[in-house]
This record gives structure tokens, C-alpha cells and sequence, in this order.
């Protein structure tokens, strides 16, 4: 189906009394309660401590260490230097699944090179706490780079998620480049599937290709900023459209998700680009947004706390503003609530406790704790 740019206002204006910028306010229906902690500098993502401290990355190159319990926010040393500016800065900060025997923290970060040019860089180093409520990166080592950089300052994605004991799945955006997305000679517009180190794993679907397309488990992605596997192990994936077309995939071994040759959106200057239904070749998104909703992280939810939502996906919208909450059923998914929360909203993580963790985007974004009503 195809939206005409007239259709695609018309939607805008029926759906947007949610979604522009200074009308909307909290609901008092809100699902949840919400507890506000601390306040930081452009934060973009969070790991939850073993101790129930949070790490907070803040994209000019902070990485923070707040205690919910008291909100007393400490710096954690050791970040590498980052290329701040556009949607580059530090990015993802992830636990690895098992920190509580070696301490390792991974992060991404638009990495500076002397020039212009920055691509995304994933390292790890082992994290050292001190008795101050702070702490230290030690022994950082990079794992991993986006094979080619560019002065565009977007679309560098690097999410990061592990699964098992030792797999590390890494979000590349297309650097808005668009045809690197269809391109097995780069890692950019792909999901790639690594090990814990940054080495390339047995078994992944280009490998004979050589090069970094033994990286790739999935490629033609646009701007990808969440990933979560559901309960079944299957691996569900948010990206940021062109004007219209936000995507929520479920991504398949080897699957080519079509960017930029098909989507539901059009170019930024109006030129259309051919739906998902002209080319049964590329995997069609099971769910997606015109106007865009702007998918700033994902998780497939799998706490007992809001046991409504349990299995469904919950994604934080910038445009739209708020939570968006997607039904997964079957293979098909469909979007079932949104949850206005006033601000954009750049990161949401669960707590082992079921409890969710969600950030504000821009200057002074909160971090917010949300429990049942
Ligand atoms: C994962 O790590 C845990 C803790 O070290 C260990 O008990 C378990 O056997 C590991 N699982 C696999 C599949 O290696």
C-alpha cells in the first residue's frame, strides 16, 4: 500500500494531537508510575549493575554511574576520546552476560581520526569500581569498526546485544550513505553477528564472501537503534525510516530488508521510493510507521510486572514523544498502545526485577523508573 504525501499529512494531523512538540503532557491514565533519578547531558543509553547501579552513557563522552536509591551520580574514567556532533558522540553501553565473573563493559562511539571522517567503534574494557561511587575503564581494547567512515555525523546505529554466553549482535546504520546497505564490501546498513571478542563466529551467512561480509547476519537496514530477541529466540529489530517508513523486522539469517531500494517512506526531499510490495525479494517490515514514530531503542519485554506487556516490544519514539507499545503474535505484529511521556525518549531497558528503565533524550534528559501504578 502506498500513502500519497497527502494521505501521509492527513494521518499526521489525526495522529500528531499525540505528537507535536508542546502538546502534549504526561497522561494521567499512565500506565505506570514513574519515578524520576537523576539528570544527565544528552544520555543515550544504560546497563544495569549487579548491584542495582546504572551505568549512563551521555553523548558528548561521559559514562556515569548513578544510584537509583540515593541518585548520587559519580564519573566512570577511562572513555575513550569521541567525535561529538550530529548523532555521533558515546553511544551504547552493554554488560557482558557474564560480568559477574569478568567485569567486561562494552561500548560504542563515533571515533575520532584526525579528519572529518568518523565511523562507529565498539571496545570493552573491564570496569573498576571504586569506593567514591565511581570507577575506572581499564585495559580498553576496540573490537570493532565500521569499514568505512564518512563526515555525515549519523546513522551510526551501534546498538549492541549479547546473547548466550559469548554472542555479540551489533547494529551498523547506513551512515546515511544508502547503497553501502546492499553492499557485502562494507558493514554498514547491516546487522552483524559477532563473538565476544569481535572475531567472527562460525556459521554466518556471507562468510564465503570474504572480508567484512563474513560479519553480516542480515543486511539493506537503514538506521537501526534496537534489537531484542523475544522468548522464542528470535531476533526483532527497530530502524529509523526516511520520511515515513520506520520498520519493526523480524530479522532472518541472510535476509536482505531491501533499504534503500524499497520502503514505505519517501526520500526527505519528497522523490518517492517503490513500497516494500514491488519487490517481493527484500523482507517486508511486520510493522511500520507513516508519519514516522523515530524508534530510538527497542525491548521485546519478558518481566511478570506488567504482565499485559509481557512478549510485546517497547519502543522509545523522539518524534512521536513517548512509548510505543507492539503486540508480536505469531509472526505478525501490530502496534497497540502509545504512552505520551512528553519528551523524546531515547533508551528503555528492563531491570532483572521486570521493572523498566527509560531515558530522556537532549539536555537534562532524565532518567526515569517505571514501576505499576
Ligand atoms: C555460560 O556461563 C555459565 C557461567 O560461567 C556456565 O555455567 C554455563 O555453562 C555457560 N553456558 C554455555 C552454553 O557455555
Amino acid at each position: 500500500m502506498r500513502f500519497s504525501i497527502s494521505t501521509t499529512y492527513a494521518l499526521a494531523s489525526a495522529t500528531a494531537a499525540l505528537a507535536a512538540p508542546g502538546q502534549v503532557s504526561p497522561r494521567q491514565d499512565a500506565p505506570f508510575q514513574i519515578t524520576p533519578i537523576a539528570n544527565f547531558a544528552e544520555p543515550w543509553s544504560l546497563a544495569i549493575l549487579p548491584d542495582e547501579r546504572i551505568l549512563v552513557t551521555e553523548k558528548g563522552g561521559r559514562l556515569r554511574l548513578v544510584d537509583p536509591s540515593t541518585s548520587s551520580t559519580n564519573d566512570i574514567t577511562g572513555v575513550p576520546a569521541v567525535q561529538y556532533g550530529g548523532q555521533g558522540g558515546l553511544g551504547e553501553v552493554v554488560l557482558h552476560p557474564l560480568f559477574a565473573e569478568n567485569s567486561l563493559v562494552y561500548i560504542s562511539y563515533a571515533e575520532p581520526n584526525g579528519s572529518p571522517q568518523t565511523g562507529a567503534a565498539l571496545a570493552r574494557a573491564r570496569l573498576v569500581l571504586d569506593s567514591n561511587g565511581g570507577g575506572a575503564l581499564e585495559g580498553l581494547e576496540v573490537l570493532w569498526r565500521q569499514s568505512v567512515t564518512y563526515s555525515a555525523q549519523g546513522h551510526f546505529s551501534h546498538r549492541i546485544l549479547f546473547s548466550g554466553n559469548s554472542t555479540m549482535w551489533v547494529t551498523s546504520g547506513d551512515r546515511q550513505q544508502f547503497d553501502p546497505a546492499q553492499d557485502l564490501s562494507n558493514n554498514l546498513g547491516k546487522i552483524l553477528r559477532l563473538n565476544d571478542d569481535g572475531s567472527v563466529p562460525e556459521g554466518n551467512p556471507f562468510a564465503a564472501e570474504g572480508g567484512v561480509a563474513a560479519q553480516v547476519w542480515a543486511m539493506g537496514i537503514r538506521n537501526p537503534l534496537g534489537i531484542d530477541f523475544d522468548d522464542q529466540g528470535r531476533l526483532w529489530e527497530i530502524e529509523m525510516g526516511p520520511m515515513g517508513g520506520d520498520e519493526f523486522n523480524l530479522i532472518q539469517e541472510g535476509g536482505n530488508y531491501g533499504w534503500p531500494i524499497v520502503s514505505q517512506g519517501d526520500h526527505y526531499d519528497g522523490e518517492p521510493i517503490p513500497d516494500h510490495d514491488t519487490r517481493p525479494e527484500f523482507i517486508p517490515p511486520k510493522a511500520y510507521w507513516v508519519p514516522v514514530i523515530s524508534p530510538a531503542s527497542m525491548i521485546i519485554y519478558k518481566g511478570d510486572l506488567f504482565p499485559d506487556w509481557t512478549g510485546n516490544a517497547i519502543i522509545t519514539g523522539l518524534t512521536s514523544l513517548g512509548l510505543v507499545r507492539v503486540e508480536i503474535s505469531g509472526d505478525t505484529a501490530r502496534e497497540a498502545e502509545r504512552i505520551p511521556m512528553g519528551r523524546r525518549m531515547r533508551c528503555i531497558r528492563q531491570g532483572p526485577d521486570g521493572v523498566l528503565w527509560v531515558l530522556e533524550d537532549g539536555s537534562g534528559g532524565r532518567l526515569l523508573k517505571l514501576t505499576p501504578p
